[in-house]
């Protein structure tokens, strides 16, 4: 599997384990106040990130070059901060809002990237053949 597709796992199921937290903390607590931050972080942070590490792992020729790398930053870090921004504003701190709009502008930017990706013909000459076994 490329290493771009282990770096999406691996951030992936950090994501889903903070996910989950919060989800296990809203249901005990009966308080479910940062339910836009567990959905958006279950969904962002985990289902997404399988995905594009999954697309990586089946199309190897994608995930050369410098783009996956950009990608997988732009996205994760965005997906990061606007999970933690979320989540410190719907627990009452409005200061984070300014972090919650660039974590959602990065975010964005790095699904952009993925569907240049998805579209862009595959990395020239690194369709390597792999020998029957
Ligand atoms: C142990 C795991 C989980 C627990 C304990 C949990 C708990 C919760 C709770 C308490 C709510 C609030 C329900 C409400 O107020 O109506 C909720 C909502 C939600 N959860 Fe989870 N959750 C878990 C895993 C997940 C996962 C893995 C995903 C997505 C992949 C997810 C996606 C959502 C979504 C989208 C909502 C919003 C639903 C709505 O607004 O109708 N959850 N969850």
């Amino acid at each position: 599997m490329p290493a771009i597709s282990h770096l999406f796992f691996r951030a992936g199921i950090l994501f889903l384990i903070a996910g989950i937290g919060l989800g296990l903390a809203m249901s005990i607590s009966q308080n479910h106040d940062v339910i836009g931050a567990h959905a958006h972080i279950n969904l962002l942070g985990w289902v997404t990130s399988a995905i594009f590490g999954g697309y990586y792992a089946l199309n190897p020729a994608k995930a050369e070059g410098l783009l996956p790398k950009i990608h997988f930053w732009i996205y994760t870090v965005g997906v990061v901060m606007m999970g933690v921004a979320l989540y410190l504003l719907l627990k009452g701190n409005t200061g984070a809002e300014p972090f919650v709009a660039i974590g959602s502008l990065l975010t964005a930017a790095g699904v952009l990237i993925a569907a240049y990706v998805f579209f862009a013909p595959a990395h020239r000459g690194s369709a390597r053949m792999q020998p029957a076994e």
